[in-house]
């Protein structure tokens, strides 16, 4: 059976960027296709400045929309980086394969230290190293497949890059992954500054649609959303990167095609009432399975404790053998 395995980072409120890219599809499709499993992967949140009641508040709230979002736990593992040591032991040891070089390409590296440096802040060396424990995340659980949204695919491939070297330097020992993208919205736009992706670590809150903003929230965010001073409704992600991003998303929330759906509107204020209903439409039950479990503390704790167990069992062997493999003996 194919095994997936995907993550999501607890840095801030999860996004519509997050829902569409990724998470609906674990829920829909990943989790009754596939062996499956889905991390919070909060050691990932201690890469920048963190306040640690936030990032605990965080995590919570991830697992809680995971949940809501349609994970079941009885189809697939859900949980908490942290809770299995599995991935820091890989993660060193795929260190020992990665270079400083390859590190310090990537796209997301380079983003977020020119952000830190602009805020006064210095670079953590996990930031550094961050793409090294992802690789160890995938890795250790042999996954065939990453199921993540556009800006996720470099490190996916460099994940690919160090399995094929580990396998090649000491024998085979690591699945080679491979990204799986949505095919639409893999890359949601933050609806203020459409030439930048919808994060969830960025403080420009009018921009981003948050899955739990109340209707009327979500309705002002996507009728103020910037576009163009064109009149017709063209898909052309270049030229008119606003609109676009609205036919993406409406496309996305409604099983559409952007270029057709352009054809349909005659003006940006009907396109964007249509995209904040279907948006509204979209989080209406997570929303509301988000309350309900809300009030079942006990049930998230025990699906988190449950997954670790499953978790930990599935990812010992591999690790063991990678262990074995690179020259390091069995303890006595
Ligand atoms: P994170 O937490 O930033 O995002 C989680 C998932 O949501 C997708 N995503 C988006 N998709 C479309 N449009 C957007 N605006 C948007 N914003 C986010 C991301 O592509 C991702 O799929 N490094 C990862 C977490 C991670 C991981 C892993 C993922 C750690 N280990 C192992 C897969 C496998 C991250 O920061 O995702």
């Amino acid at each position: 059976m194919t095994r997936v395995f995907s993550g999501i980072k607890p840095t801030g409120h999860l996004t519509l960027g997050n829902y569409l890219g990724a998470m609906r599809r674990w829920a829909e499709v990943d989790q009754h296709r596939s062996d499956a499993l889905f991390c919070i992967v909060d050691l990932h949140a201690l890469t920048v400045d963190h306040d640690p009641a936030r990032v605990r508040r965080l995590s919570r709230q991830a697992t809680t929309l995971l949940l809501a979002s349609g994970l079941e736990p009885e189809l697939c593992t859900v949980f908490l980086q942290s809770h299995v040591d599995e991935h820091t032991r890989l993660s060193y040891l795929l260190e020992c394969v990665a270079t400083d070089g390859e590190m310090r390409r990537m796209i997301q590296y380079k983003e977020k230290a020119a952000r830190e440096r602009l805020r006064g802040g210095s670079v953590r060396l996990s930031l550094l190293t961050y793409p090294v424990l992802m690789a160890a995340d995938i890795l250790a659980y042999g996954a065939d497949e990453v199921p993540v949204g556009d800006d996720q695919v470099q490190h996916v491939e460099l994940t690919r890059d160090l399995a094929v070297r580990f396998n090649q330097r000491y024998g085979h020992t690591f699945t080679v992954p491979r990204a799986t993208r949505p095919e639409v919205a893999a890359r949601v736009m933050n609806l203020q500054d459409p030439t930048s992706k919808m994060g969830k670590s960025d403080d420009s809150g009018p921009g981003i649609v948050y899955l739990l903003d109340e209707p009327d929230v979500v309705r002002k965010k996507v009728m103020r959303a910037v576009t163009d001073s064109g009149r017709d409704v063209e898909y052309d992600r270049e030229g008119r990167p606003g609109v676009a991003n609205l036919l993406d998303i409406l496309a996305a929330c409604t099983g559409g095609n952007p270029e057709s759906l352009a054809a349909v509107y005659d003006s940006y204020g009907a396109l964007k009432k249509d995209t904040a209903e279907a948006v509204v439409e979209v989080l209406r039950p997570v929303q509301t399975r988000h309350r309900e479990l809300c009030a079942e503390p006990a049930y998230v704790e025990e699906v988190l404790r449950i997954g670790a167990e499953k978790a930990r069992a599935s990812a010992r062997p591999t690790v063991d053998s990678a262990y074995r493999a690179i020259g390091l003996l069995p303890p006595v």
